[in-house]
């Protein structure tokens, strides 16, 4: 027997479920069925400010197959959802006759068969008094949200630095509202026992869906279970527990049947939370050699009527550069618009678009080339903070990537490279990605014939946590990956954070890491005084875990199966469940896995180091046509430092995804509202995402080495694509054409200088900003 252990970790592996999914046998909620199962459809509001004066549901509660129709007038009381780290729930629904925005639920039909629920949902009539929406920043009527997430950011004095740079940088950057549109359509399965509730749902959270229906409806958590072993695509709309899933559970008690409720794909732009538009100003000074000086960020986004939101388009700013004068600000103004979610680095993309986008123009007014002004103005430890980085590797990003992409033939001059006909632009930007690690619990078994089960109530959205997971318990267990399930996706399973701001992997990971290795533990306290061990008495220290079994590290010979100890022992199983918490919060030793091997990791004491995200360099090729406008994002190149890779293969699919998302918002993702507030493109041929023929050659390297602040050495790739790519390509497009667009989506029209006049987007933008898109760039 070899005591050569590989890992499977680091290695690029296939799916664990890919086969599941691409044959059909992946089961999502919306393909549940159960006996009995009825239907429920939802109403809403075609206002988008005012009251319900009345409705009639006479004809829909005559209409054939119908259960039961369910409006504000006789819906029962329920109550919001619970307060959590990341702001407080959205409002219940169906308990008042106020309506706050355009798709607001306003009745709830639940019939036999879901045909019967649509055509009966069509003969409820509402009369409404409609006010004037509030649909501008500048709106007085408009009111500004203060909340404790996003503080002001302030070092140094950035009012005099400006005043005393060699040369400045004032531009007004917006960024449109954007919706999710998962290809899953959002769907909720709610079945009643007595107080007890089983919900089958779309949600990136199901220890999140299990408090707040708990909350809602007054009963004990203990006694309601949320699955969700596959999720569509969910991109942050699962974040929160929305109001269809309240009101799926509320169909099913008020009908005692088992209810189903699937969102339209309109339904999906005003239901599941949007990327809300922003408009930032950012100010740069700099001296002439290419030092900034200042940095002045303000950001204003919008936030629903009745709502609370982190929205972070601003914190990523004071720790992006080694600047000595920064102020960030962001504010968030109430509108009459369907309440706003997390989309894809929600914020971080935002902000990164602003900022990044503001040091490319800084360069040009310098005349320094965009990778050298990001290189000198390199944060070797963090600016906000001074403390050194837990890891950063974005120097070999800007490096590397730049080597692999083959910078060094970019023609600096703007509009002077060709391909044929069309103009070539080479644009770059920089991406971080805060660390966010929430407390995240994990439970392992091994059992007698020798397959290890390991488990979290956490989600799968399509980020790979099936497979990384249960390459990372082998590697723990010394178990061979086919004998290793991991299981999630059950809210009976230990409780587990939202799959969130890339930092599921961390979470997830380390609580996975301490489960594995506590187990590994609990075998050799079992045999710590077995005289039939060939391993009695050994320290996790003496000891090699491989086949299915330990051994002592230099002798091969003596070495038992996990089979054969609980056999000996009488026993089914051994289960040990662990916490992770969030590094940072404890400076202690822990013992890891490593090659089969454990070994002590320490982790740097308390207030020593800066946790860092996530840091990433992308380079974007872009071809534009002179005469027509059109824009081909021809290549992209991001060099990532994601600390320790789990599988290089889903990582990259993270991140070239997070392109796609990254191409999508610059050059064509927009929610369009007519000036009544209503959306006008609610469907997948309206809203325009980048599909496959929108991303060509896609490029990724990683590089840089596991994080020092975390067992598990990961950061978190997630997200991470998607900030900077919007800048990356607009740069690549001013590069190309000499014309600079500060406003997503980067349309046509606005590259051949024609401003789009998207009702609601620049609507509310040219109030605070005189137009949209201004700049100046000062050289005194
Ligand atoms: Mo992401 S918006 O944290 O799902």
């Amino acid at each position: 027997m070899s005591t050569e252990t590989t890992e499977v970790v680091g290695t690029a592996r296939d799916r664990v479920d890919g086969r599941l999914k691409v044959t059909g046998a992946a089961t999502y909620a919306i393909d549940v069925s159960l006996p009995g199962l009825a239907h429920a459809v939802l109403v809403q509001s075609t206002v988008t400010s005012g009251r319900i004066r009345h409705v009639d549901v006479d004809a829909a509660e005559r209409a054939p197959g119908v259960l039961a129709v369910i409006t504000h007038v006789n819906a029962p009381k329920l109550a919001r959802g619970p307060m959590t780290p990341l702001g407080p729930s959205p409002l219940p629904p169906l308990q008042s006759d106020v309506v706050l925005h355009y798709g607001q639920h306003v009745a709830m039909v639940v019939a036999e068969t879901r045909e019967q629920a649509q055509a009966a949902a069509a003969f409820i009539e509402i009369s409404y008094q409609a006010d004037t929406p509030v649909l501008a920043f500048d709106d007085p009527r408009t009111s500004a949200v203060s909340h404790p997430w996003i503080p002001d950011q302030v070092r140094g004095d950035v009012t005099r630095a400006l005043a005393a740079a060699d040369v400045r940088v004032d531009a007004t950057y917006t960024t449109a509202e954007n919706t999710q549109n998962p290809i899953g359509l959002f769907a909720t399965v709610a079945v009643w026992d007595g107080d007890a509730l089983t919900v089958h749902d779309t949600t990136q959270w199901p220890h999140g869906v299990r408090d707040s229906l708990a909350t809602a409806f007054g009963v004990d958590p203990v006694g309601i279970r949320v699955l969700v072993p596959f999720v569509g695509g969910a991109f942050g709309a699962g974040l929160r527990v929305w109001p269809h899933v309240t009101l799926a559970a509320l169909a099913a008690r008020v009908t005692k049947r088992p209810v189903k409720l699937v969102l339209s794909r309109a339904q999906m732009f005003t239901s599941v939370g949007h990327r809300p538009n922003t408009i930032q100003q950012l100010s740069l000074g700099a001296s002439r050699d290419g030092r900034l000086t200042a940095i002045d960020h303000v950001a204003t986004s919008s936030i629903g009527m009745a709502d609370e939101l982190l929205n972070p388009i601003t914190p990523g700013t004071p720790e992006s550069y080694a600047c000595p004068n920064v102020s960030a600000r962001a504010t968030q103004v109430r509108l009459s618009i369907p309440t706003p979610g997390w989309m894809r680095a929600p914020g971080e993309a935002e902000g990164s678009f602003a900022l990044e986008s503001a040091i490319d123009e800084l360069s040009y007014a310098l005349g320094i080339d965009p990778i050298e002004l990001r290189v000198k103005n390199h944060a070797h430890v963090n600016p906000q903070t001074g403390l050194p980085w837990s890891s950063n590797a974005l120097l070999d990003c800007y490096r590397q990537g730049a080597e692999r992409f083959g910078w060094s033939a970019r023609n600096p001059k703007p509009r002077s490279m060709r391909k044929g006909h069309l103009l070539v632009g080479y644009g770059m930007a920089r991406a971080a990605l805060t660390a966010y690690q929430p407390p995240c619990r994990a439970v392992a078994s091994i059992r007698r014939d020798g397959t290890a089960f390991v488990r979290s109530g956490a989600t799968d959205i399509g980020c790979g946590p099936y497979t990384v997971m249960t390459m990372l318990a082998a590697d723990c267990l010394g178990v061979p990956i086919e004998r290793v399930q991991f299981g999630l996706g059950d809210s009976a399973m230990p409780n587990a954070p939202q799959e969130g701001g890339s930092g599921l992997t961390g979470a997830l990971g380390n609580a996975v890491q301490a489960a594995c290795v506590s187990l590994v533990r609990a075998f050799l306290n079992r045999v710590s005084d077995d005289e039939l061990s060939p391993i009695k008495g050994c320290r996790l220290e003496d000891i090699t875990v491989r086949d299915g079994g330990i051994q002592i590290s230099d002798d091969p010979r003596r070495f038992e199966t996990y089979g054969e100890i609980l056999r000996r022992h009488g026993l089914d199983e051994i289960t040990i469940e662990a916490e992770s918490a969030p590094p940072g919060e404890t400076s202690s030793t822990t013992m890891i896995a490593r090659a089969g091997r454990f070994v002590p990791f320490t982790a740097p004491s308390t207030g020593a180091r800066a946790h860092a995200g996530a840091f990433a360099a992308h380079f974007v090729e872009v071809h534009v046509d002179p005469d027509l406008g059109t824009i081909r994002v021809a290549r992209v190149v991001s060099a990532v430092d994601g600390g320790r890779i789990l599988n290089p293969k889903t990582a990259r699919s993270q991140i070239i995804g997070g392109m796609a998302g990254g191409i999508g918002m610059a050059l064509l993702e927009e929610n369009v509202s007519d000036r009544t507030g209503r959306l006008v493109n609610t469907s997948l041929a309206d809203y325009v995402v980048a599909v496959n023929a929108d991303v060509r050659e896609v490029d990724v390297l990683f590089v840089g080495q596991p994080d020092s602040m975390s067992p598990l050495g990961t950061k978190g790739v997630g997200e991470l694509a998607i900030a900077g790519m919007a800048a990356a390509i607009a740069n690549a497009v001013y590069h190309a054409t000499g014309t600079r667009v500060r406003s997503l989506p980067i349309s046509i029209e606005k590259v051949l200088g024609h401003e789009s006049s998207s009702a609601r987007t620049s609507s509310r933008v040219a109030a605070i900003a005189g137009s949209p898109g201004t700049a100046s760039h000062e050289a005194v």
